[in-house]
């Protein structure tokens, strides 16, 4: 029977620049938790391309019957059914990860999310755990390219709880959740991927 799957074209455009950075540096066998997984279209790449790793797709309620979608015609042992994870209002898992990833979403997110992410993905990695974060960031109080502080302004208009974060506040967020920065990698259309480590 096929089944209704949401599409995000963006999603299919940055998958492969992100997976060069995951097959680098998500190395090792492990869990991955996935936060606000969107459509399931990364989970499902990710997963068939990663599969050293158990990927574990989470996302508020809501999206949840788009992500099954996926992960049912996918039909892969090592991308397990998606979560309800709120970071704000629900329970975060109690088992640990070696690693978690998250894309596109702290703009989206309003700052005391932010705060929740951040604070739950501290809790939940494992030591030597890693955390890779893909989205648009500003450096230093500036936006590192005019299309960055377009999309950050239209974001600001649409709602003024969303916006593009500043690398420093997201390193200070992760510092307090016992994380140390590891490496900012470019990726195309002024993306960067954010990554952090559990010592
Ligand atoms: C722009 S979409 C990105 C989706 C996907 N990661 C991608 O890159 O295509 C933002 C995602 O953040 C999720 N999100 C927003 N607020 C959230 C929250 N409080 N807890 C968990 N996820 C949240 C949304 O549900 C949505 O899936």
């Amino acid at each position: 029977m096929p089944s209704e799957k949401p599409f995000a074209p963006a999603a299919e455009q940055n998958r492969d620049p992100i997976l060069t950075v995951l097959r680098e540096r998500f190395r090792a066998p492990g869990r991955v938790l996935e936060i606000g997984a969107g459509t399931g279209q990364h989970a499902v790449h990710f997963a068939a391309s990663l599969p050293h790793l158990d990927w574990y797709p989470s996302d508020v309620a809501e999206n949840l019957p788009g992500v099954e979608a996926w992960r049912r015609d996918a039909a892969r042992s090592n991308l397990h059914p998606p979560r309800a994870l709120d970071v704000l209002r629900d329970v975060w898992p109690e088992g640990r990860f070696e690693y978690a990833y998250s894309a596109n979403t702290v703009h989206i997110m309003h700052w005391p999310a932010v705060e929740a992410l951040f604070a739950g993905v501290g809790r939940v990695l494992a030591p030597g755990g890693r955390f890779a974060l893909y989205g648009p960031f500003a450096h230093d109080g500036a936006h590192t390219a005019a299309s960055n502080a377009r999309f950050d302004q239209m974001l600001r208009a649409q709602d003024p709880g969303m916006g593009v974060r500043d690398r420093a506040d997201l390193d200070a967020l992760a510092a307090a959740a016992g994380l140390e920065s590891e490496s900012v990698i470019d990726l195309p259309a002024n993306n960067q991927i954010l990554l952090w480590r559990c010592p």
